[in-house]
């Protein structure tokens, strides 16, 4: 599947200060993960469409929008309209993923389906062909800084086996760190979020570089 994907997620970044931490790793990475919370499909609310709208003419990183909302039937189109490259919506949140993954790429984005902690991923995996990238939760979604749940890896394997010669990219977001994205990669993941282990480093630069040398790229 091509070179591996390097994610920040800015949720571990100073809201105050977006653009200046969009332009500290855009030399290194390939996408910058939003991460859009509603508290009410987690119990925690971020950022949503006017931030998106605004951090897109801030950087020319492509914006990687995981909407952990409810009701993204009615949002995400929104985010495509606002440059993001990549939306990934969650798989429990609507009973049209089909439809609403249509729609996004007729808007203009990359689609993603997102598979949160408690989730099996098997029902999901004859819609891989309408979707760019499959989000496997290696947490439960609502917050940085969680451990890394080595077990969900189980379905990074499923969905690499029934990727077949798809373009689906599988990414991975929770807890990837120099200690366990290497364990990501084997498993068949080729895009990597990561908060706390970039945004958290004194250089995220240079710890989103590490962390693309450790999945091996
Ligand atoms: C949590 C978010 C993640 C979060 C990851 O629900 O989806 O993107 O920022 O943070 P770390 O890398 O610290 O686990
Ligand atoms: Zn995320």
């Amino acid at each position: 599947m091509g070179e591996l994907l390097i994610a920040p997620s800015i949720l571990s970044a100073d809201f105050a200060r977006l653009a200046d931490e969009a332009a500290a790793v855009a030399d290194a990475v390939d996408w910058l993960h939003v991460d859009v919370m509603d508290n009410h499909f987690v119990p925690n609310l971020t950022i949503g469409l006017p931030v998106v709208q605004s951090l897109r003419k801030a950087t020319d990183v492509p914006l990687d929008c995981h909407l952990m909302i409810t009701d993204p039937d009615r949002w995400a189109v929104g985010y495509a309209e606002a440059g993001a490259h990549n939306v990934t919506f969650h798989a429990e949140a609507t009973d049209e993923p089909v439809a609403l993954a249509r729609r996004l790429r007729a808007a203009g984005s990359l689609a993603g389906l997102a598979i949160d902690r408690d989730t099996a991923v098997e029902p999901y995996l004859e819609l891989l062909p309408e979707f760019d990238t499959v989000l496997i939760m290696t947490i439960k979604a609502g917050f940085g800084g969680q451990a890394f749940l080595p077990e969900l890896l189980d379905k990074v394997r499923a969905v690499k086996r029934a990727r077949g010669d798809l373009a689906v990219r599988i990414e991975v977001d929770g807890g990837i760190n120099a200690d366990t994205i290497g364990r990501a990669a084997e498993a068949g993941a080729d895009a990597f979020v990561a908060g706390t282990a970039i945004y958290g480093a004194d250089d995220p630069a240079e710890a989103a570089r590490a962390l693309r040398r450790l999945a091996g790229a």
